[in-house]
């Protein structure tokens, strides 16, 4: 056996059938109707939150907004304006490396200076914007201003803060310095965030999905499917007009009941031991940004261990963790056919300066098996989606960074939702500008025009 076939076999395990990725279909389908029954929802690992958005913008929205984006690979705050067009100004802000795993507080009391720097900065102290909350991590909302975190995810950890209110939390902060006034209008996931921000100007928008550092999706449910949605908490304000609901599924979670154990690897298993919430966020762990780029390396470490890259020897860079990271796939599938620029570039930053064409090959094949892998995945939990909201004709709204820079991850998620969607259901997948930013700033115009009509 050639080397470049027994590299292939060794990948292999990261192919999913056609009958496998079925198979994964079905268990998200099912996983979904638990979430979304009262009896199975506290057990249920897809929670399916109901977000007390209910209707999507017009187009219509005036006014000017502040938004606040927690949650993906960047802190930022934005002013918003909305006339018949959107303009934009935003600030990014690090999150340093010790406020995402500190106490609670230190992580809103940062939050809350940056906005103050911000308001600051524009000169915006003398208004009272409303302000839109995209805080990207699972949370049961108990209104469209009130939202419980109920575990972090993607690398956050700050003691004190599960099971409370994410926005009072906000309003403390922001009361401890007590230096700017705001008005919180809307929390909401970045999920829900891409759907606005795509459906207002997309009539056909349904859901929203992100593949970023973390990965997950929101749909518009009919409210007779969502048994959660009774009357005490239908009490709270929310954006109130139609008969359904956007749900947030919180899929990144989907697999954490071993469900997904037939198509885990031993690569999968070491990033969630290895991570800081083992047995939480399986689905999200074989998807996403933040893990995409670690599981590759894992199986480069392998290759080579196994004698078939780079002569048997690795580089003490490729032996750490984190080293690889996610954008080298991109930027190594983005090479032509037969060149391996970008590729040679980054394993020379990895310190292998004599990787020869065979190695190359080897190690774009296994950035192509993960990155395939993770694309095939995504279309099997959007066609759950497509095929739950059986509509002719549905636009998913999509961003983040996964989807937005891997030159492939569109086609391949077109071709085999294509594969697995109901005949008859015609989808389109569109990047959603700035779904986190303008998508708060919308639920905050859309809840303040409801509000205005009560
Ligand atoms: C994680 C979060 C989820 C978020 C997603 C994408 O899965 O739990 O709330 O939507 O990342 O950012």
């Amino acid at each position: 056996m050639t080397v470049a076939s027994k590299v292939r076999e060794i990948c292999q395990e990261l192919v999913l059938s056609p009958e496998v990725l079925k198979e994964v279909c079905d268990c998200l389908q099912e996983e979904i109707n638990k979430g979304l029954a009262k009896d199975s929802h506290p057990e249920a690992t897809v929670k399916c939150f109901p977000t007390y958005v209910r209707e999507l913008p017009n187009g219509k929205e005036e006014g000017r907004f502040l938004a606040l984006d927690l949650g993906g690979t960047n802190f930022r705050v934005l002013l918003i304006e909305f006339s018949s067009k959107c303009r934009m100004d935003s600030k990014i802000y690090a999150v340093p490396q010790p406020i995402m795993v500190g106490p609670g507080d230190g992580l809103f009391d940062h939050i809350a200076e940056c906005l103050a720097s911000f308001i600051k900065e524009r000169n915006l102290g003398n208004e009272l914007l409303p302000l839109g909350f995209t805080f990207s991590f699972p949370c049961k909302q108990e209104g469209l201003t009130k939202a419980r975190l109920a575990q972090w995810t993607k690398g956050f950890k700050c003691e004190g803060v599960e099971g409370r209110d994410v926005v009072e939390l906000l309003k403390q902060a922001i009361a401890r310095r007590g230096d700017v006034q705001i008005k919180i209008c809307a929390v909401l996931n970045d999920t829900t965030g891409t759907l606005m921000s795509c459906a207002w100007k997309n009539r056909n928008c349904r859901i929203g999905l992100i593949v970023g550092t973390g990965t997950n999706a929101c749909y518009m449910e009919k409210l007779e499917k969502v048994e959660l949605w009774d009357e005490v908490i239908d009490d709270p304000p929310q954006i109130f007009v139609s008969r359904s609901v956007v749900i947030n599924t919180e899929w990144g979670a989907f697999g954490d009941n071993g469900c997904l154990d037939f198509v885990r690897t031993e690569y999968d298993n070491n990033i969630d031991s290895e991570s800081v919430n083992p047995g939480k966020q399986l689905y999200e762990k074989m998807i996403s940004g933040m893990y995409m780029g670690e599981i590759a390396r894992q199986v480069l470490v392998r290759l080579v261990s196994e004698g078939l890259l780079f002569g048997g020897f690795a580089s003490d860079i490729l032996l750490e963790k984190g080293s690889f990271f996610t954008k080298y796939i991109s930027e190594i599938e983005s090479d032509k056919s037969g060149d391996f620029n970008n590729c040679r570039a980054i394993l020379e930053e990895l310190g292998f300066n004599d990787a020869t064409d065979a190695d190359c090959a080897n190690v774009r094949h296994v950035c192509e098996c993960v990155s395939r892998r993770a694309a095939n995945l995504t279309a099997a939990g959007v066609s759950v989606l497509l095929n739950r909201i059986g509509e002719e004709s549905v636009t998913v709204a999509v961003d983040g960074s996964v989807y937005r820079f891997h030159p492939h991850f569109h086609n391949l998620m077109v071709e085999q939702i294509s594969q697995l969607v109901k005949p008859g259901i015609k989808f389109d997948l569109m990047l959603s500008e700035d779904g986190s930013g303008r998508g708060a700033a919308l639920v905050a115009a859309v809840a303040s025009r409801c509000a205005a009509m009560r």
